[in-house]
């Protein structure tokens, strides 16, 4: 780990520190850790991949609506740390893709990569802890067989069950196999207790 990492994975903590609802600092290491795994895999530029990971959220609208737009906590970061300019730029750019509400596909590699560990964090086991985690902090029921669309497990159907099919990388969609199916098995078991029938 190079020291702006570890500078860069300081401030995260410190930025995400007491968030319940799904965006506390693991959240962001873990995202930090696949997107390294992924640029390995797919030859992507480690330093561009690791700071745009460990950054892409000290700028989200719910956490910082205020910044939101500008990315002045991340542009703050990476001028305090001599980042260069073009190089901030590529990171900024990489953030503001991946935070962008409905995703806009990042042209870069280290984007994709970024991207796509972003997406890998909302399936499998912790995907699942996490949706409950935040529709909780939002109010919403677990399930709502009258109206599902404003329960968590709403979320997975409209969200959660569609992410295995847009992955932007192969190394994401080999990860995604497991979690994805891991997914389904625990809806499935979900209805057949939710209807008595487990
Ligand atoms: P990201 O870290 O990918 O930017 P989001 O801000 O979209 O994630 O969501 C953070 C977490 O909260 C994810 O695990 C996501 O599945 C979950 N989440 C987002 N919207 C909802 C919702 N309406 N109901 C339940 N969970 C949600
Ligand atoms: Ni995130």
């Amino acid at each position: 780990m190079t020291d702006i990492e570890t500078a860069a994975l300081r401030f995260a903590r410190e930025f995400f520190a007491g968030d319940a609802a799904g965006h506390d600092y693991y959240h962001t290491e873990r995202v930090y850790k696949t997107a390294l795994i992924l640029a390995r895999r797919e030859g992507a530029d480690r330093g561009i991949t690791a700071l745009a990971a460990i950054l892409h959220d000290v700028d989200d609208r719910k956490l910082s609506p205020e910044t939101a737009l500008t990315k002045k906590n991340a542009a703050d970061f990476l001028s305090r740390h001599g980042v260069s300019g073009e190089m901030a730029a590529l990171i900024l750019g990489i953030i503001g893709d991946v935070s962008f509400s409905g995703g806009r596909i990042p042209d870069s590699i280290e984007g994709k990569c970024v991207q796509d560990a972003d997406r890998l964090d909302a399936i499998g086991a912790i995907g699942i802890a996490r949706a409950f985690a935040y529709g909780g902090s939002r109010g919403r029921p677990l399930y709502d067989p009258v109206n599902t669309g404003a329960s968590t497990i709403g979320h997975f159907h409209e969200k959660l069950l569609l992410i295995k099919d847009r992955l932007n990388t192969s190394s994401a969609r080999s990860i995604a196999l497991s979690r994805a199916a891991y997914l389904e098995a625990f809806l499935k078991e979900f209805y057949a207790e939710w209807n008595g029938e487990a």
